[in-house]
């Protein structure tokens, strides 16, 4: 089979990892006999110095004539001072939007060989943590209203946190779905104590759960949710939370994972499409030095094969190649915190090719 992937670089360490994790697609494509034809597309920073528009029409039309989308990461110091709708950021933000993505599927798992690495004490973590954290992607406060205005209290700004019942009712479908081939188990987490447009979250997403009578729903407000993150992360199974919970919530996550540099996502909209994206940033502190972890970049790439392309035993190798990796000892340096084989970017993306 031919699959086509447009891939977009973006800034700082996003093309060091992509180029990593192209690296093990193609090891894939070798192996189980496989073609993967890559679009290399611009948007973020590397867009804005190359055509002065951080997401030119030509990457969207590219992304929207493939099977699935890779990113690496956009943004950076260079053009943080730029107005909100031509920073880098946005480039991810239209693309979401234009593409549908609206469920942002963001599982962190505690590998066992990295529970030196988690920040959590040994008893809090035993046994293993396994969560998912579906986040609603397209809509809320960072796609409402927003400006600014003159007020009593002098100049301000203003953003608006808007859902409709059928943005939450969809959502709240993905998280159920994922919750029966799981542990069967959803929380939901919101402000419903204080925001209107929770309140409305909270009685869609009971309604949704008439539907799904073997699983469990339990609602947290989302500043308890923060602290049973780290007191009691093993009660999470499905969290299912609006884009800026879920944006703040999926970093705190992470840090379960060991690293920032651990956690996958995948973007999906309706059907089988998807980007495939790594939950942290372009780093600029480390960019170009070789030190960034691809491996979440890489995670990422096997749920692209998993969910869009359907590629399960292939998506499976890939994960166990990083697991070999890590049990053979080897570490970029954001692991190195209990010490290990000391790798760079390239050495882990060379390491899982071979473990393939
Ligand atoms: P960040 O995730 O880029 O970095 C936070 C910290 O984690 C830094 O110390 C960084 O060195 C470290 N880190 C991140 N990824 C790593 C990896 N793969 N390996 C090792 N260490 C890693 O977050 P930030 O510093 O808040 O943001 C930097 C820029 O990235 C900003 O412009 C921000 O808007 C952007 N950003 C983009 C995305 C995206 O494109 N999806 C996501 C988050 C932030
Ligand atoms: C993420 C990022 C983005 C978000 C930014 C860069 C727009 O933090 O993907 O988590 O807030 O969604
Ligand atoms: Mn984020």
């Amino acid at each position: 089979m031919n699959y086509k992937i447009a891939v977009v670089p973006g800034d700082g360490i996003g093309p060091e990892v992509i180029d990593q994790a192209l690296r093990v697609l193609d090891r894939i494509g070798e192996k189980y006999n496989h073609t993967f034809t890559y679009t290399k597309v611009l948007a973020g920073g590397a867009a804005i110095d190359a055509t002065g528009k951080c997401l030119p029409q030509e990457t969207i039309d590219v992304c929207k004539a493939s099977d699935a989308v890779l990113l690496g990461a956009v943004g950076g110091w260079k053009w943080d001072n730029l107005p909100g709708d031509e920073r880098p950021e946005r480039a991810l933000l239209g693309l979401r939007k234009e593409l549908g993505l609206f469920a942002n599927l963001r599982p962190a798992m505690l590998f066992e060989e990295l529970s030196q690495a988690c920040p959590l004490k040994p008893e809090i973590i035993e046994g293993g943590l396994d969560l998912v954290v579906v986040r609603e992607l397209t809509g809320g406060i960072y796609f409402g209203e927003k400006g600014t205005k003159e007020t009593e209290m002098g100049p301000a700004a203003y953003d608006v946190e808007l859902y409709s019942e059928e943005e939450v009712r969809r959502i709240a479908i993905v998280a159920f779905d994922m919750a029966m081939k799981r542990n069967k188990k959803v929380t939901s987490i919101d402000k419903a104590n204080v925001l209107e447009s929770s309140r409305l979250w909270r009685r869609v997403v009971a309604e949704v759960a008439k539907d799904y009578p073997e699983v469990e729903l339990n609602n947290l407000y989302v500043d308890n949710a923060a602290m049973q993150m780290v007191l009691n992360p093993k009660q999470f199974d499905v969290i299912v939370t609006s884009n800026i919970f879920g944006d703040i919530l999926s970093d705190e996550a992470s840090q379960i994972t060991g690293s920032i540099g651990m956690l996958p996502s995948a973007s999906l909209a309706k059907g089988n499409f998807g980007m495939y994206e790594p939950v942290h940033g372009s780093a600029p502190d480390i960019a170009g030095q070789n030190k960034a972890n691809p491996m979440a970049t890489i995670l990422s790439a096997a749920m692209m094969l998993r969910y869009t392309f359907g590629l399960g035993q292939e998506a499976d190798d890939i994960e166990n190649a990083v697991k070999k990796v890590l049990s053979d000892g080897y570490r970029t340096p954001d692991l190195m915190a209990n010490g290990g084989k000391a790798i760079g970017t390239k050495e882990a993306g060379e390491l899982i090719t071979s473990a393939i």
